[in-house]
Order: structure tokens, then sequence, then C-alpha cells
């Protein structure tokens, strides 16, 4: 039965879809099969991999209300060891639908629930928000990676997440662990960056991923020739270092 990950953070632009793209396309290259399933209305995931969004015949949306199988859904994608449940705008209605319905927090869970036992991990890209599509993700995952920016007002947005993964592991899923903080856009010359990395090693001294995502040229480019960074350049810091962080990601869990 694999493994389900969430990458989470409430706050926009921080790395969420970035690192769950990056680090799913390096366990697939690390020989682990992969379901990356995009939970973004915004379909960022989608599109990263090269799939339109537009022409999509089912996504997580028609999953989700148990519109589709789950395999009908699910796309192969061209990259080693990697699928693709991908998303769109509609998703964003379902999100509003799901409310309504009964067991609202646990769609996700039983939509993944067979589909899991065909994989070695499956990650889930969240949005930015803690709304339903989060929520749904929090109950389904046996683990949380939170990607953060060194920035200012990370610490507090931390914190509230961690009172929010806290709530939800009571109250739904007990098994819920943090697996860690990943650092993302790291800069090592800026005083901020690292006074706030010192702060986060300081109150989360086991949580914090020892390989740092640093700012790279690369990464922001490979989502618009539709592949992850291992593909655009092997040889860039971006590739080097998402591998490591996947390679860290095997021993924590
Ligand atoms: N390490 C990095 N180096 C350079 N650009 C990055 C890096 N990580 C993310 N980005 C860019 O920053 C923007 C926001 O990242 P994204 O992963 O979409 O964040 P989120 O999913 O949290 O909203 C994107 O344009 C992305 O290409
Ligand atoms: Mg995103």
């Amino acid at each position: 039965m694999g493994k389900i990950i969430a990458l989470a953070n409430q706050k926009g632009g921080v790395g969420k879809t970035t690192s769950a793209v990056n680090l799913a396309a390096s366990l697939g290259v690390l020989g682990k099969k992969i379901l990356l399933v995009d939970l973004d209305p915004q379909g960022s995931a989608t599109s990263s991999l090269g799939v339109s969004k537009k022409s999509l015949r089912f996504s997580v949306a028609d999953l989700l209300i148990g519109g589709c199988r789950p395999d009908n859904a699910v796309i192969r994608t061209e990259f080693e060891g990697l699928d693709l449940l991908p998303a769109n705008i509609t998703l964003a209605a379902t999100e509003f639908d799901l409310i309504e319905k009964e067991d609202a927090e646990s769609h996700l869970r039983r939509a993944l629930s067979t589909l899991r036992d065909d994989y070695d991990f499956v990650i889930l890209d969240c949005p930015p928000s803690l709304g339903m599509l989060t929520v749904n993700a929090m109950v389904a995952s046996d683990g949380v990676i939170i990607p953060m920016q060194c920035e200012f007002f990370a610490l507090e947005g931390l914190v509230q997440l961690m009172t929010t993964i806290g709530q939800l592991k009571r109250r739904y899923n007990p098994r819920l662990a943090i697996i860690g903080i990943l650092v993302t856009m790291y800069n090592g010359r800026l005083a901020l960056s690292t006074d706030v990395l010192a702060e986060l090693q300081k109150h989360y001294p086991d949580r914090v991923f020892k390989a740092k995502i640093a700012r790279n040229a690369r990464l922001s480019e490979a989502p618009g020739f539709g592949v992850p960074v291992y593909y655009h350049d092997k040889g860039s810091a971006g590739t080097k270092e998402y591998l490591r962080a996947a390679k860290e990601l095997l021993e924590r869990i």
C-alpha cells in the first residue's frame, strides 16, 4: 500500500507545486512508482507535466464526487515511474459541492483507497488555502511536507498550519505525521534567509529537511517546457537538490 504524502502550506507561491512535481519525478527516477495528484483548481502541477488542462476527459474532480472510476482519470506520463491525476478549474466547483456532502472531509481518502495499492507513493499538491480540498488531503495522508520560503511572515503562517494539522490529526486522522519542513528558494547570502532558517531549526529541530532548495532558474523554466527539472537540465542545481530531498524523504518516512 503506497504512502500518501501531502505538500501543504496555506500561503501561495512558496514552492508547493514545484516541490510536488520535482519530488514526485525524483522518486520516479529513483525507481519508485509514483502517482502525482493535482489538488489545485489552477492545475499548475497538471500543466507542469505538459498535460493540457482544457482537454481533460476526467480529472480528480470527477473522482472526488464518484463521477468516474479511479483508473479512468489517471494519465500515464512519459516520465520514469510517474502517473498523474490531473485537475483544472472544475475542481473549484467540486470543492464547493463537497462541503454539502456527508463525510465531506474523507472523499479523497475513499477515492485513493484502492488506487494507492498500485504505487509506492501518492504525492498530493494542495491549493494555497486551508479549505476543504486541503482538509481532504490531510485526512487522506500518512504525512505532510511543508514547503516554506525563509521570509518574515513565514513562521507565523507555520504556527497556524501546525495548529490546523494538529486539529485534523486529533479529529480525523491519528496517523498523520509531519514528515518535514522543506526550505525553498533559499538564498544563503541573505541575512533574513539565514535568520529565519535558524529560528526554524530552533523551534522544530528534527523537522527541517537537511536538503535545502536554492533559487534556481532551471526550476522556474521547466514548467514552461512541460517537464520536471530532471528532464529539462539533469546537471542543474535544482535537479540535484530535489534528488537529495527525495532521498531524505525515503529516510524520513
Ligand atoms: N527554487 C526555486 N527557484 C526558482 N523559482 C522557483 C523555485 N521554486 C519555485 N519557484 C517559482 O516560484 C513560483 C511559485 O512556485 P510554486 O511552486 O508554484 O508555488 P505554490 O505551489 O506554493 O504556489 C513559480 O513561478 C515557480 O516556478
Ligand atoms: Mg501550487
